[in-house]
């Protein structure tokens, strides 16, 4: 596995909409580590493919030590709404304030090619929706309130 260099904002490949994975081959499995050790390396939640400069429907997320390797989601319910602060690898040193559904439920593929679908609320619900927003050209900072320079109050929910 391999630590992955980061695009920051500004790079193209975070602007596009990323290519759904039409094969789960080993290089997808690959990139699926390799984006795991990049989020550990640098203490995220969760990153998305374009972040390492891969435009396809991936992201990796870890909330309360459970990791999911997330392929092709889609969030096909979404319930109620929560305001907290995020960050993100790719705008570092800013964070602002985002309005997101407090439960989703989301659909997805696993690396064993397993459709999956699981509900999520609170930190890992935030995360997700994060996530796929990177899937569709989206940084937070494009919907964020008070956008800020430094760290937020409470490093540990911070959403990457
Ligand atoms: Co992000």
């Amino acid at each position: 596995m391999s630590v992955l260099e980061i695009k920051t904002a500004g790079e193209p490949v975070l602007k596009q909409i990323a290519a759904p994975v039409r094969k789960i081959d080993k290089r997808i499995k690959k990139l699926l580590d390799d984006m795991a050790e990049t989020m550990y390396a640098t203490d995220g939640v969760g990153i998305a493919a374009p972040q390492v400069g891969v435009s396809l429907r991936i992201i990796v997320v870890d909330v309360e030590n459970k990791r999911y390797d997330i392929i092709n989601p889609e969030i096909i319910w979404r319930e109620g709404s929560a305001i907290d602060t995020e960050g993100c690898l790719s705008c570092p040193d800013l964070f602002g304030d985002v309005e997101r559904a407090e439960k989703i439920k989301l659909r997805y593929v696993t690396r064993y090619h397993k459709v999956k679908e699981i509900e999520a609320e609170g930190l890992l619900a935030r995360c997700i929706q994060h996530e796929v927003d990177h899937l569709d050209g989206r940084l937070f900072i494009d919907i964020a309130q008070n956008i800020r320079k430094g760290n937020p109050p409470q490093r540990e929910r911070q959403v990457k």
